[in-house]
């Protein structure tokens, strides 16, 4: 099922989410509705606080961004919790299925280490590097009630202000379901 998508200025992407147990209702449910979701949208990752839930929550996909790709870059990451991020500092354009229409520039560390549940409840401890450290920040973030335009400078931010008021007015409408 197509759920629709929090947009910009929602209260709750600005709040901080919770952990949720094995016993979460219908979790497995939930999970393959937010990959429908996030397909339906062409996005490549998707974080809970996005379709309404203040859970720690998200998942990525990645695969038809990299080629040759022989890893696996379909994740869900359950109570996830990035241990540090370190590294070279990268500045990469960024937009969010619940910014549409805005691509910026966002400079994050380029290693992260992260630990994390999977769908079946098995843990993960993981260092994760180059795009998918980058793609899980993001999500990581959304989780904390932080946006990618929170990352930018006063500047840039008076900048995309304008473009920001049209979107938490409806007037910036994506071509997939929002809320
Ligand atoms: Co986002």
């Amino acid at each position: 099922m197509i759920l629709p998508i929090l947009i910009y200025n929602n209260p709750i992407l600005r709040k901080k989410s919770i952990n949720i147990t094995s016993s979460y209702p219908k979790l497995d449910n939930l999970i393959s509705n937010m990959f429908e979701t996030m397909y339906n949208a062409n996005g490549i990752g998707l974080a809970a606080p996005q379709i309404g839930l203040n859970i720690r929550l998200f998942i990525i996909d990645l695969v038809s961004y990299i080629q040759n790709n022989k890893i696996l870059l379909k994740k869900v990451f359950i109570n996830p919790k990035i241990i540090h991020n370190y590294g070279e500092v990268m500045n990469l354009k960024e937009g969010c299925l619940s910014i549409p229409n805005i691509l910026e520039y966002v400079k994050r560390k380029s290693h992260i280490l992260i630990e994390y549940y999977n769908e079946n409840w098995n843990k993960h401890i993981e260092i994760l590097n180059s795009f998918e450290a980058r793609v899980i920040q993001h999500e990581y973030d959304h989780i904390e009630g932080k946006l990618f335009i929170d990352h930018l400078s006063f500047m840039k931010r008076e900048l995309i202000m304008k473009k920001l008021i049209s979107i938490s007015k409806g007037e910036i409408t994506p071509n997939y379901p929002t809320h």
